[in-house]
């Protein structure tokens, strides 16, 4: 489902010429769990905005189902992004004004499903990630990893077929990453695609293949029999 066939990414800041990604070629297959490790700087966010749609490679080709993902209109573009892609960041990226529920509710509503409808599947996985009794409070009345599930549970609402995380456990004692990781398990076991960048070793071990990039480059690709 994922094709990314020698993809470069540069960024030109004031005079400064940084190769954030060189040459990276992989596929990822529907319903593979992937971890993407490799030291700070070494590519892998910049790989995952690539993977997202939110970012285009300088030269080659990233291809998500078939199509050229540079080559789309803006609008299959936020289409791609809004129903095929669940994105889950480090540090949540909740609206901190806005209780658990609004916060799974809102991409719903860019999306121009009904009321009824968006209140009825944000409290459908809000309930699947155990959050129920949370659904009125506001981030900062949540734990660290309730914050997370309710960032997943937001990511979910539009059902994507992939999950990119960038550092979901990041932020997390030990206790609620196990928890986190064990949920990205469960979602990736019903079905989904999952892709994590992760310092995690955890994640690292429970994933079913890991890439590792250094300098914007794969250096190993490892697949793991299950
Ligand atoms: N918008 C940008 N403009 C210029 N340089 C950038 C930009 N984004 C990333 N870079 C550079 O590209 C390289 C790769 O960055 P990237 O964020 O992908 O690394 P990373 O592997 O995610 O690191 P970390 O583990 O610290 O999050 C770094 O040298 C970084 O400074
Ligand atoms: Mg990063």
């Amino acid at each position: 489902m994922i094709r990314v066939k020698d993809v470069t990414k540069v960024y030109e800041n004031d005079g400064t010429v940084t190769e954030a990604l060189s040459g990276v070629t992989f596929n990822v297959d529907r319903g593979e769990f992937v971890a993407i490790v490799g030291p700070s700087g070494s590519g892998k966010s910049t790989l995952m905005h690539i993977l997202g749609a939110l970012d285009i490679p300088t030269s080659g080709e990233y291809i998500l189902n078939d199509s050229v993902v540079q080559n789309l209109s803006d609008d299959r573009l936020a289409e791609i992004r809004n129903n095929e892609i669940g994105f889950i960041f480090q540090s949540y990226n909740l609206l901190p004004r806005m209780s658990a529920l609004k916060n799974v509710i809102l991409p719903m509503m860019y999306a121009g499903i009904g009321k009824a409808e968006r209140t009825k599947r944000a409290m459908e996985v809000l309930k699947e990630l155990d959050l129920e009794d949370k659904i009125n409070n506001a981030p900062n009345q949540l734990s660290g990893g309730q914050r997370q599930r309710v960032a997943i549970a937001r990511a979910l609402t539009m059902n994507p077929s992939i999950l990119l995380a960038d550092e979901p456990t990041g932020n997390l004692p030990t206790l609620q990453s196990d928890e986190i990781i064990s949920l990205f398990e469960k979602l990736n076991k019903s079905g989904r695609t999952v892709l994590i960048i992760t310092h995690n070793d955890e994640i690292a071990a429970r994933a079913q293949r890991v890439i590792t990039l250094v300098d914007g480059k794969i250096v190993k690709d490892e697949r793991k029999r299950k």
